[in-house]
């Protein structure tokens, strides 16, 4: 695969941020790769797309002859406590194939995705000895007449990363482009439906449901643990997890809060109030949050409701806005069931993110996240 030898800013120096140096090729480039060479070459945008808590639970097995490449998941990178039925997982899978798909797009190709019947009931964390891969979705590919997407999509890809930091609530959306994000909502699923909210009673009043919602899962131990395994210091070269400074923590506030979560370091209740209270004024501070609901939540919407997250945040990043993913509040129930008396629906709540540019503008160049080679993720025919 092909690297850049110029890198962003934002991209750190080590292998474990390669994935990022991929090259936007012209088009005419592109062509001239063999079918094999383009699929993987859409494999490795499908491994920038985010995922919960970065554990990149995508596995992809690329078919020449069938011009196709099959998503799975792999169990051992379900997270049992925050994650137990996999909906976050599946979720991150959506935003992966979203990559795909839209990137095709922009290269001339058509994607037309299939789930695969009845694999709901695997989408859960490996026990021992179970088969770790479940394979959930089939992508394939038809030449388009022509490109139906701009290239800049497949750079916002490359550019685009979360940024958990107040935003600036002087800045308003859009209106264009905020009713751009409902059409492409719409035009993922039309089980989905799009909650865009920028007025500031409801903004104060999720932003409280997100502190419950934080407060809960922190104090619970074995959540606490597991994120703690999740968090990584400041300088590893890990492939995977999430660094402190992603979230704006020095290396000492990195390594104290991953130390207080394993339980071997001090966690004093402030802090853990304190990381409750980010994720409130990360709400209130936004120029919108935007709530995708489902008709039903399953895998098939979940899904969905990845992919709409992920071309959403590419076309909001194309904007110049900046998204952060609060899973919280879609996974505990009691507030969860205020997000919806607040919206008024029945429908499930399964994407919660909040919209905005940076207050300080350092913020927006915080370093990308981590990943692994795309070998790694990578299925050989026939495993
Ligand atoms: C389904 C899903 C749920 C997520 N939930 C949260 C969350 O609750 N809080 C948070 O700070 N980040 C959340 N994230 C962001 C991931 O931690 C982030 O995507 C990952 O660390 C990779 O970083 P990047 O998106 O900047 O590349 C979530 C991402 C996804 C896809």
């Amino acid at each position: 695969m092909e690297v850049t030898t110029s890198p962003a800013n934002d991209v750190p120096p080590g292998s474990a941020f390669d994935a990022w140096r991929v090259r936007v090729l012209e088009r005419a480039e592109f062509d001239r790769l063999g079918i094999g060479e383009q699929l993987e070459y859409f494999a490795a945008f499908a491994l920038l797309a985010p995922t919960t808590h970065n554990t990149v639970p995508q596995r992809m097995r690329i078919d020449r002859d069938q011009r196709s490449i099959e998503f799975a998941l792999d169990r051992r990178a379900i997270l049992p406590q925050s994650d137990a039925n996999g909906r976050q997982a599946t979720i991150s899978l959506g935003a992966a194939i979203a990559n795909t798909v839209l990137a095709a797009e922009a290269y001339g190709l058509a994607a037309a995705m299939v789930a695969h019947p009845d694999v709901e009931p695997l989408i859960r964390p490996a026990d021992v000895d179970d088969v770790p891969i479940v394979s959930v979705a089939t992508v394939s590919f038809d030449a388009l007449a022509s490109p139906v997407r701009d290239l800049s999509w497949v750079s916002a890809m490359v550019r685009r990363k979360m940024v958990r930091a107040e935003f600036d609530e002087r800045v308003k959306l859009d209106p264009s482009v905020a009713s751009e994000l409902a059409s492409i909502t719409q035009s993922v699923h039309a089980g989905l439906a799009l909650h865009l909210i920028s007025d500031a009673p409801t903004l104060l009043a999720l932003g409280k449901f997100q502190e419950l919602a934080d407060s809960t899962v922190i104090n619970r131990t074995a959540f606490a643990r597991e994120l703690a395994e999740w968090l990584v210091d400041n300088d590893s070269d890990q492939p995977l997890g999430m660094r402190g400074r992603e979230f704006g923590l020095s290396d000492d506030a990195a390594r104290r809060f991953r130390h207080g979560l394993a339980g071997i370091g001090p966690l004093l209740p402030d802090e853990t109030a304190a990381f409750a209270k980010a994720g409130n004024i990360g709400m209130r501070s936004s120029s919108a949050v935007a709530v995708v609901a489902a008709a039903r939540d399953d895998v098939e919407h979940r899904l969905a409701a990845g992919q709409a997250f992920e071309a959403m945040a590419l076309r909001l990043t194309l904007a110049g806005f900046n998204v952060a993913m609060h899973a919280g509040i879609t996974e505990v129930e009691a507030p969860n069931l205020a997000l919806r008396g607040r919206l008024r629906t029945f429908s499930r709540p399964l994407v919660v993110f909040r919209v905005g540019k940076p207050l300080n503008i350092a913020d927006s160049e915080r370093p990308h996240s981590s990943r692994p080679r795309l070998a790694d993720v990578l299925r050989e025919s026939g495993t």
